[in-house]
């Protein structure tokens, strides 16, 4: 057998398809495979969340603990997807059946986290895409994700909220890019905040970038606010922009 031969039997595709054959459809297994082939996963290990558009998962990679986000073709909701794709440059001519959109959403998610990356801000470190999965490093401890922010409550919000703002500017300054679904449950608390979900992420000249910066500043502020901060959507948005609201 060659090296690669010796390599593809170490990942029996029949043993993948007997633990999750009964969650994945077969081209979702065939993936995973390639991504261990690759190295990308070592491990699988369990559903984290089940979504109705994507579950994630928690395993190993090459340098630790992964989260793998599988999104689900048959279950796409891609007229929702369709604005995001089409006035982004980068994935202005995707074709419009179901498996490419979602594909393509797939891959923007990778992109974008790369960018938000490269420019500091706090988020998962994208490590690999294939198809309709996307691997990343884990955020969280033992195992377990680090709380949404939806779903704790705080000693200090000011400290949090200014951090946040702090990776919006980046964010929109650096990597040049507006989240596009940021709110408390799109943010997790570990060490810092840290931002995650970026499939519906936008580069600055798409036509609804502005709005979506908005729609993301209202956001935030309505929950900080919620919490005694005196979090201002017009003073937010100056500040990540320097342009007046
Ligand atoms: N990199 C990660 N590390 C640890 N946990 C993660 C990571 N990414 C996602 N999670 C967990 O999975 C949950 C869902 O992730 P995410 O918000 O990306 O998906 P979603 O809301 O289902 O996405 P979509 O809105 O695109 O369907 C998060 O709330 C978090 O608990
Ligand atoms: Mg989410």
């Amino acid at each position: 057998m060659t090296r690669q031969k010796w390599k593809e039997a170490l990942v029996d595709v029949s043993e993948l398809r007997k633990t999750w054959g009964g969650i994945f459809d077969n081209s979702t297994i065939l993936t995973i495979r390639g991504l261990m082939i690759r190295g990308a996963i070592k491990e699988l290990h369990s559903v984290i969340k089940e979504g109705k558009e994507s579950m994630v998962l928690s395993g190993i990679g090459k340098d630790g603990p992964i989260a793998i986000k599988v999104y689900a073709v048959a279950a796409a909701n891609f007229k929702r997807m369709h604005p995001y794709l089409i006035g982004d440059p980068r994935f202005a001519h995707v074709k419009s059946d179901r498996r490419s959109i979602v594909y393509a959403w797939a891959t923007k998610e990778y992109k974008n986290l790369q960018k938000a990356a490269n420019a500091g801000v706090a988020c998962p470190t994208p490590i690999a895409v294939r198809a309709n999965v996307l691997v990343m490093s884990f955020l969280g401890e033992g195992g377990v994700s680090y709380p949404r922010l939806s779903d704790i409550k705080l000693e200090n919000y000011q400290n949090v909220f200014e951090n946040v703002v702090n990776n919006m500017k980046l964010l929109y300054q650096k990597a040049k890019i507006v989240h596009g679904d940021l709110s408390e449950f799109n943010i997790l608390l570990g060490d810092k905040p840290y931002m995650i979900d970026f499939s519906q992420s936008v580069v600055l000249n798409h036509p609804q970038a502005d709005e979506w910066l908005r729609r993301d500043v209202e956001n935030v502020c309505k929950y900080f606010s919620k919490h005694g901060v005196a979090a201002e959507a017009a003073q937010v948005y100056q500040l990540i922009t320097n342009k007046s609201f």
